[in-house]
């Protein structure tokens, strides 16, 4: 049965490899998001190199910019999904700004899988029974969120906005669950393990080559980093609200189970993007 999959951040690491898998599958009609138009290009290249498999796509969106989102769903149309991977992520360990002027990482880890996911349902392009995969990390351990300061104004700091943002993630997957219960459409989010991508390879050299040395020498290989959220995309069809790891529901921290987190998340994140809605 043919399916459509659409994956944020697809065309680097995690979801770039999970596309490399899921394109061999002649079934499969796979939509990939980046904000490079250059890397979309080569990894539609690549895809094609390795199957006969003509339905892929690649399209072009800054999610860190609410604007962007919003403008992405007047302009590109495409058919109802079976498969949604929010998944595009980044680290910015210097504080730097989004169009809207949100701080980066929460714009683009939170904000982006929340307002793209939005305008997926408003605007009826997901199937029932469908899935949504977000992916977060097991970064999220360790911090909490105060909710009157998400953007982190006082004392940002680059990994601890990662590490929340992430942390966002589950508390998202978790609200968003339960909301389209209904619908027959089950959210979950994993936790790929540390994997060795390009993640971090937007930063300073010195950050960059530490990220990538702890990558090379503390790191799984990217395959064994997909496993997870392929086996959400491929076999995972009865469970909903739930943190994977290693192909299993996962313990997530306390923060990120608390329905009263969840909710105001919700809420702050629908008053921020108000203007795009
Ligand atoms: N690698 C790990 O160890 C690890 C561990 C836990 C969780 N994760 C999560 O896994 C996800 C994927 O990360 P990765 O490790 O595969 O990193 P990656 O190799 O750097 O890939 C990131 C992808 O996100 C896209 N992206 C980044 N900024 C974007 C933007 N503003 N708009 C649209 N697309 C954007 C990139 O496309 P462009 O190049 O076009 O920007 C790229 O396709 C992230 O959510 C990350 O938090 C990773």
């Amino acid at each position: 049965m043919k399916k459509n999959i659409l994956i944020t951040g697809g065309t680097s690491g995690i979801g770039f490899n999970a596309a490399k898998t899921l394109v061999k599958n002649p079934e499969n009609n796979l939509i990939l998001i980046g904000k490079n138009i250059n890397k979309g290009e080569l990894a539609l290249r690549k895809l094609r190199e390795i199957s006969k498999n003509k339905n892929i796509t690649f399209l072009n969106c800054d999610l860190s910019s609410l604007a962007e989102i919003n403008n992405f769903f007047k302009v590109n149309k495409f058919s109802k999904l079976d498969i949604l991977v929010n998944n595009a992520g980044a680290v910015f360990f210097n504080k730097s700004l989004s169009k809207e002027k949100i701080e980066k990482t929460f714009a683009l880890n939170h904000l982006g899988y929340f307002l793209f996911t939005h305008f997926i349902i408003k605007k009826k392009l997901i199937k029932k029974n469908s899935k949504i995969i977000n992916v977060a990390s097991g970064a999220h351990w360790g911090v909490d969120i105060d909710f009157d300061d998400l953007q982190m104004t006082k004392n940002y700091n680059g990994w601890v906005a990662y590490k929340k943002s992430k942390l966002c993630n589950i508390l998202f997957t978790k609200k968003l669950s339960q909301i389209l219960e209904k619908d027959g459409i089950k959210v979950n989010c994993l936790h790929p393990g540390f994997v060795q991508t390009n993640f971090g390879s937007n930063n300073n050299c010195i950050i960059k080559l530490g990220i990538s040395f702890a990558m090379k020498f503390g790191g799984i290989n990217i395959n064994k980093g997909t496993e997870t959220l392929l086996y959400l995309i491929r076999t995972q069809k009865k469970i909903s609200g739930e943190y994977f790891y290693k192909n299993k529901i996962s313990p997530s921290s306390n923060f990120s189970m608390s329905k009263v987190n969840a909710d105001k998340l919700w809420d702050k994140s629908l008053e921020l993007s108000s203007k795009y809605l």
